[in-house]
């Protein structure tokens, strides 16, 4: 028998460029666009960036969780085909819950390392605000004066049922598991926060936003669509979560459950935004990228994914990275930078603990806590910010990674070939 869990070691892929819109808090100016839109307007992008042509990407690999429109069925053909992607190539939607955009960049990987296409677009997309509120049972009908059932479906998804327990009652118990106090949690969150806002006064993060506009999308013989900003907005560029945040602020926050270390201030923040990345053979970009004058991201060495017990399910990214580096024949010291998903303070700082990882190397350009976690666009946003924080350092190693509601952790290693 083998041992569970996903390894994959990509011998010649490569991220061209990738691009993302702005990650705004819920309810706001993104709110009304739906996740295909969002998604074609980072694919269009995405493609232009890493001047690829339409018509050369062979497979479209999108990732969506809460339908957000009637379309959402749609929305892996739509994506391709509003972004120029020819009629033939066919579309998939991959859900890993948190892990999605990494598990994008895995099947891509696997397409072009199966010889299936030499290009592949890479989108991941999610609209909070769109979540709905949602009955399942009614097309039975119900009966007079029986609870009509609708619920919030954000708020209803952030709980597995087969723990019974909400996805910040698995923070809490990492929090207890690695001895993590609401001051360890409030600290890690307020670096987050000032980490963030000082790549965002570097211009780091304005480097991968794409601003989201009033445009519409047309293809010849198909009806247009496109996105409508709100009110007197004319263009949406930054990220809005993120202002500085003493400890001495979060630490007034009300704990979601009582006695609790998790707080609106220190668990990852909701919000609107897409992430989409050009994944090529090493072929590709010898030919076509460097006929264009472009140099790739970052090459794609491996993935990995695991599963871990639900109650604990923000514990992961530390199986996963291990499982990564054991087969990959790197050690944890070889790694010049992670991005790991903050979806809690607490479950962050355990994954550090269980790794023994130095964390002056991680999310040093701010986490979720501080700029947000799109569900399904999160490990596309992380992986690009990785791979252009290590081209900008000179750094040859990097690990995105993410935990995954239910009990999953998975992780993708990058390589900057002109690195140390
Ligand atoms: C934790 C959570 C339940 C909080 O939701 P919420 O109550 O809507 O959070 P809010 O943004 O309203 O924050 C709560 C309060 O903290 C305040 N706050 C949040 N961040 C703050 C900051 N950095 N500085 C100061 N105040 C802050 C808010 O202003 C708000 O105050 P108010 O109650 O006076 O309005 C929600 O964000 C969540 O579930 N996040 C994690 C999602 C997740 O787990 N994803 C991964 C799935 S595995």
């Amino acid at each position: 028998m083998k041992k569970p869990g996903f390894f994959n070691a990509f011998a010649d892929v490569w991220m061209l460029d990738g691009v993302r819109t702005p990650m705004v808090d819920y309810c706001g100016a993104l709110g009304h666009i739906s996740p295909t839109d969002l998604g074609i307007k980072a694919a269009r992008a995405a493609l232009s960036r890493a001047a690829v042509p339409g018509e050369h990407i062979g497979s479209v690999v999108t990732g969506n969780m809460a339908p957000g429109d009637f379309d959402q069925f749609f929305l892996p053909r739509h994506i391709g085909l509003y972004a120029g992607v020819p009629l033939e190539v066919p579309a998939i939607m991959a859900q890993r819950i948190c892990g999605t955009g990494f598990e994008l960049f895995r099947q891509a990987g696997e397409h072009i390392q199966g010889g299936q296409c030499d290009a592949a677009l890479v989108v991941g997309t999610e609209s909070m605000t769109r979540n709905p509120i949602a009955a399942f049972d009614h097309r039975t009908g119900f009966k007079l004066g029986a609870p009509v059932g609708f619920k919030d479906y954000m708020w209803e998804a952030l709980k597995d049922p087969a723990a019974g327990i909400n996805m910040i009652q698995t923070a809490e118990n990492l929090a207890k598991k690695y001895s993590i106090s609401r001051e360890d949690v409030d600290q890690f969150a307020s670096d987050s926060f000032a980490k963030a806002v000082a790549a965002q006064q570097a211009g780091f993060h304005a480097g991968e936003i794409v601003p989201v506009i009033t445009e519409k999308f047309e293809v010849e013989g198909y009806k247009p669509r496109g996105i409508r900003l709100q009110g007197k907005a004319t263009e949406v560029a930054q990220d809005t979560h993120a202002r500085i945040s003493p400890t001495e602020v979060l630490a007034k926050l009300k704990p979601v459950y009582e006695g609790g270390v998790q707080t609106g201030g220190n668990s990852a923040a909701l919000v609107d935004a897409a992430a989409a990345a050009v994944v090529a053979s090493g072929a590709y970009v010898r030919d076509h990228a460097k006929a264009q004058g472009k140099k790739p991201l970052a090459r794609l060495v491996a993935s990995a994914a695991v599963g871990v017990p639900p109650e604990i399910m923000g514990i992961g990214p530390a199986p996963a990275i291990r499982l990564l580096l054991e087969r990959a024949g790197l050690t944890l010291d070889q790694i010049g930078c992670f991005e790991i998903n903050e979806a809690q303070g607490a479950q962050t700082l355990a994954v550090g603990r269980e790794l023994g990882l130095d964390l002056a190397k991680l999310n040093v350009n701010g986490g979720a806590i501080a700029l947000g976690h799109p569900l399904a666009a999160t490990g596309v946003r992380l992986t690009i910010t990785l791979a252009r924080h290590m081209q900008l350092k000179g750094i040859r190693y990097g690990i995105s990674s993410a935990c995954v509601g239910g009990g999953q952790g998975i992780a993708l290693l990058l390589e900057n070939p002109d690195g140390v």
